[in-house]
């Protein structure tokens, strides 16, 4: 059914139950987002996608829109919490943007540009997880994961489809785990969906970490906010 709705005053016609960040994207709006993956299930975890709707925050990519609803994206207070919530993203974990394989195509460190966050408000944790190295093809730079669970729900296992990621420990001591067996089992293309589905880089290849040319990745070429409206207008 066909609906109205209200983007930062901009009247929109969509379709009902539509997804409120791909209605956004598609017409020309940004909204980012880290955890959210179209045609995929919403997880919900990172809230850097928060909007104001009807004047209540929400994560737009859990909400489906309805008719009259009126949406708050661009509003300087709703802008600033997202930024907030970036900048808590940076100071959670160890991020080097200059010396790690994912800069330059990690959408945390595009999302810090296309924000405007500078330095973090939050005082840096510096937390110490140790790296994991025991599978044949990937590594886990632990000090980067952001608790998407992107790959904790979306790789599984192609024989008897069980998680190979996980999420272990609380608060404080939650780190990424990953199941060496299960990953070693991981065919090349399985192991490179993982990486790039990795919003940081926390998830890597062995040996690759470097393959594509700096000044050649994808946000070196275009700004997340084409990337992310191009993707979704497709
Ligand atoms: S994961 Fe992203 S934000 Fe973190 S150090 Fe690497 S490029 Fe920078
Ligand atoms: S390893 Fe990457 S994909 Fe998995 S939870 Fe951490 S940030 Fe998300
Ligand atoms: S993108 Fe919406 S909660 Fe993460």
């Amino acid at each position: 059914m066909s609906i109205r709705i209200t983007i930062d005053r901009q009247e929109i016609e969509t379709e009902e139950g539509a997804m409120l960040i791909d209605v956004a994207a598609g017409n020309g709006v940004y909204i980012p987002s880290l955890c959210y993956v179209r045609g995929r299930p919403r997880l919900g975890t990172c809230r850097t996608c928060s909007v104001r709707v009807n004047g209540k925050v929400m994560a737009s990519c859990t909400v489906p829109v309805a008719d009259g609803m009126v949406v708050e994206v661009d509003e300087p207070e709703v802008a600033d919490m997202r930024k907030a919530l970036v900048e808590l993203l940076f100071s959670e974990g160890n991020h080097n943007c200059p010396s790690c394989e994912k800069s330059g195509r990690c959408d945390l460190q595009a999302t810090g540009y296309e924000t405007g966050m500078m330095v973090s408000r939050f005082p840096y944790r510096f937390p110490r997880r140790e790296r994991e190295h025991a599978a044949k093809s990937i590594w886990l730079e632990r000090d980067r994961c952001i608790f998407c669970q992107r790959c904790v729900e979306f790789i599984r296992d192609r024989g008897a489809g069980r998680k190979i990621f996980s999420i272990g420990g609380r608060g404080t001591s939650a780190r990424i785990e990953m199941d060496i067996e299960l990953a070693d089992r991981m065919p090349p293309e399985q192991v490179r969906e993982a990486v790039t589905l990795c919003p940081v880089g926390c998830i890597l290849e062995k040996g690759v970490g470097y393959d594509e040319p700096i000044g050649r990745r994808k946000y070196e070429i275009r700004s997340i906010r084409e990337h992310t409206l191009g993707r979704k207008q497709k």
